[in-house]
């Protein structure tokens, strides 16, 4: 149920991008995250399916991608997940936490770990072909623009399964304001997952 509610907030900031809720939000995973790498990597042992929309949304891309952005990693499971499908590129994640990146750091041994805020993502603008975020606040209109075109945006959400259709349909005609014109969303397993394609010149046309 907290899991649930959880991934809820995470969508609904999605959508309000109100600096004054991100700042709440922000500010209540800096205390919840601020000591909980090894408490959350239990977490994630324990929970069935914790990863099954992301590989599922992973396994639907039509092509390997050579850059590879993990947005609040945590303890690094996307990125972890994504090198071990495309263990050719060259990836990078970061996180607000230290103490979630001190245990990233276990996990990522190819990988750039970045201590920053996902609102302001110290990357030029389209970067990645892909970025991903799991279960974690998505700034959308800065991981668009870090997005090449052509490139990929995948959330995940590991229990957002339950919750109503309309919330990650208005998440997707919001990337869509971004350019992510192609985005759909798919129920899996308990959660779900959005999966759009920054558009190309020609895709405008
Ligand atoms: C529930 S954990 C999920 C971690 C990881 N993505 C996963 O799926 O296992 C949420 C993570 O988001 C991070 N986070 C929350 N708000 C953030 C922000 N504004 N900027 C960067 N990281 C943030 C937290 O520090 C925490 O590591």
């Amino acid at each position: 149920m907290l899991a649930l509610l959880t991934d809820l907030a995470y969508l609904m900031t999605a959508l309000w991008e109100s600096a004054r809720l991100r700042g709440v939000i922000r500010r209540w995973s800096e205390l919840r995250y601020r000591t909980s790498g090894g408490i959350y990597a239990n977490h994630i042992a324990r929970t069935k399916d914790y990863g099954a929309p992301l590989r599922e949304a992973l396994r639907a891309l039509p092509a390997h991608p050579h850059r590879i952005l993990d947005v609040s990693t945590g303890t690094g499971y996307a990125a972890q997940v994504a090198m071990s499908m495309f263990p050719e590129a060259r990836s990078y994640a970061c996180d607000l936490s230290t103490s979630m990146l001190s245990a990233a750091r276990v996990n990522l041994s190819r990988t750039a770990l970045i201590c920053c805020d996902s609102a302001h993502l110290p990357f030029r603008n389209g970067a990645f072909d892909l970025v991903l975020l799991q279960n974690a606040p998505p700034p959308l209109r800065e991981l668009a623009r870090v997005t090449a075109p052509g490139g990929w945006v995948i959330l995940g959400f590991s229990a957002a399964g339950r919750l109503p259709a309309w919330l990650p349909e208005k998440v997707v005609r919001r990337l869509a304001t971004y350019g992510l014109h192609s985005a759909r969303w798919i129920r899996t397993g308990r959660g779900l997952y959005i999966l759009g394609r920054l558009d190309v010149l020609e895709d405008a046309a």
